[in-house]
């Protein structure tokens, strides 16, 4: 075994990896760098000063590659952030429809840090499932990443369980074949929508490594930029600004949006999102698409759609227009009532949210809904009703929810929940072994598990669950809050743990 690599030169390395790959090891990574490192020598048979020489000096092709087979966080899933997609399907691309950017009917995607294709494989899903809009047009996505290793296992297209645990049963079902146990193949016409090349950002000279010289409508570079340090996250943008077409897109992720200061892009919002457009800000227009009607008795009057951003169903209501006679205003998008819902219930008011979402969710499938925020509406729905006490109800959409996505374990966490303020304990540990199954490095499991077998009197069980708790947040940073925890840090729940005294 390779000993603790010297924190000078950890140091001297981390600068050299930066260089090199971008990647930006601060001193609370030390241990992730000083593991991957020694990994890496193991890889390259090689000992740590001649690493450290060929860093100083011009890596080798295998030398970065293995850095950065060993050193990158890959972690990702199919339709990670569905409100992205849900932005891209009912705005960028319908907004690229209406107002195509080239002469041809063309869009050039570029998922840009891909790691294993989830990503790009999602939008060609979306393009197909979009396919009655998209006729004629020429779609091309390529999807790019420094990890050869990550790479040849997107180009393959094999996924297990957990890269498809937020997607709906009925896309997993069109579009995936199950192989072995829990893998799963895509679909070849899926796959042979995408095209992966290998690219590191800190290469001097791409487009030319990409080997594609077209400008990019659309540059996905999600959760990338924040494993950079700000000169590298500049040098990557500052790169990828240049191949975006006008009025293209730069979208970044959720947690990243504040990294693009550049000024050739205009940062435009979205619900709970903000991407980047390239160009200077669209004048503000008064009283966009104000409607100048006659009415029967000869007066006239402006009318201004209550929704603006609503786009293509509104020939109903234009055509009732231009005959004079006022209709209501159109019906907001099922969407745009999902975000609605999803304000009452972060302002408290889950009686409303619990209104609203019983609206979507019954509408059958007839909306663009259907395939991104349904899920995500019952899983909401059933929290309104599980805060406003009515559990029977909140169990009935957890489960629909669970109908709709079989491989997720946050509606099984969720569902433990509702079993636990129901009092019924047997059926809640039942729900959080579903959920740990699924995921077995979901910590909130383990350490509700482990509470609820306490409860149980099961101290042995419970002791173990409580030891896997432990075992996995030893891998977290003490201050990172851990998800479902409602913002407990790992510390302190180490403490809470250790406290209790039945680890
Ligand atoms: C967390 S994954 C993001 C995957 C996907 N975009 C998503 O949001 O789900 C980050 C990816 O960035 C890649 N990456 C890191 N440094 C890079 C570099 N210098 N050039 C290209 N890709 C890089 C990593 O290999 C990794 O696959």
């Amino acid at each position: 075994m390779i000993k603790d690599i010297p924190e000078k030169m950890l140091i001297e390395l981390s600068r050299l990896i930066t260089t090199h790959t971008g990647l930006y090891f601060p001193e609370k990574k030390w241990n992730a760098l000083n593991k991957g490192i020694k990994s890496v020598i193991n890889d390259l048979d090689t000992d740590i000063h001649q690493l450290f020489q060929s860093l100083n000096s011009s890596p080798s092709k295998e030398i970065v590659d293995a850095l950065t087979t060993r050193l990158t966080i890959g972690e990702t899933y199919f339709l990670r952030d569905k409100n992205f997609f849900q932005i891209l399907q009912d705005h960028i691309l319908r907004g690229i429809i209406e107002h195509p950017k080239r002469n041809t009917k063309r869009i050039i995607f570029w998922s840009a840090g891909c790691a294993t294709g989830e990503e790009p494989y999602s939008i060609a899903i979306l393009i197909d499932q979009m396919s009655y809009l998209l006729k004629n047009w020429d779609i091309t996505i390529i999807a790019s990443d420094i990890n050869p290793v990550a790479l040849n296992k997107a180009r393959k297209g094999i996924y297990s369980n957990w890269s498809l645990r937020g997607t709906p049963e009925k896309i997993i079902k069109k579009y995936f074949t199950p192989t072995t146990a829990n893998y799963f193949k895509i679909a070849p016409h899926i796959r042979q929508m995408v095209d992966f090349r290998q690219l590191n950002f800190m290469d001097d000279n791409y487009p030319a490594s990409l080997n594609f010289y077209e400008a990019m409508d659309i540059i996905l570079c999600r959760n990338v930029l924040m494993y950079f340090n700000e000169q590298g996250r500049n040098r990557a943008l500052q790169k990828l600004s240049k191949l975006v077409i006008d009025n293209g897109w730069l979208i970044t992720g959720p947690a990243e949006s504040g990294f693009v200061n550049l000024p050739e892009f205009t940062s435009v919002r979205f619900p709970n999102a903000q991407y980047y457009r390239k160009g200077p800000p669209r004048k503000p227009i008064k009283n966009p698409q104000a409607i100048r009607i006659s009415r029967k008795d000869h007066s006239t009057r402006l009318i201004e759609p209550s929704h603006a951003g609503k786009r293509f169903t509104d020939k109903k209501y234009v055509r009732r227009i231009s005959d004079g006679i006022v209709s209501r205003p159109p019906e907001k998008p099922k969407y745009d009532m999902y975000q609605d819902a999803l304000t009452d219930y972060n302002r408290g008011d889950y009686l409303q949210s619990a209104k609203k979402l019983s609206t979507i969710v019954s509408k059958g499938a007839n909306n663009n809904n259907s395939f991104l925020m349904k899920t995500e509406s019952m899983i909401l729905l059933a929290k309104s009703y599980a805060n406003i006490g009515e559990l029977a109800q909140a169990k009935t959409w957890c489960e629909k929810a669970i109908d709709m996505e079989k491989l997720n374990p946050e509606i099984y966490y969720l569902l433990s929940t509702i079993f636990q303020s129901a009092g019924d304990i047997d059926a809640s540990v039942k729900s959080l072994k579903q959920s740990i199954y699924l995921d077995p490095e979901f910590i909130m499991a383990h350490f509700t598990l482990g509470m609820l077998l306490f409860q149980k009197n099961m101290p042995n069980e419970s002791k173990k669950s409580m030891q896997n708790a432990l075992s996995l947040l030893e891998l977290k940073e003490t201050e990172e809050i851990l998800p479902y925890s409602e913002g407990m840090a790992a510390g302190r729940l180490i403490e809470t743990i250790k406290s209790m005294k039945i680890d």
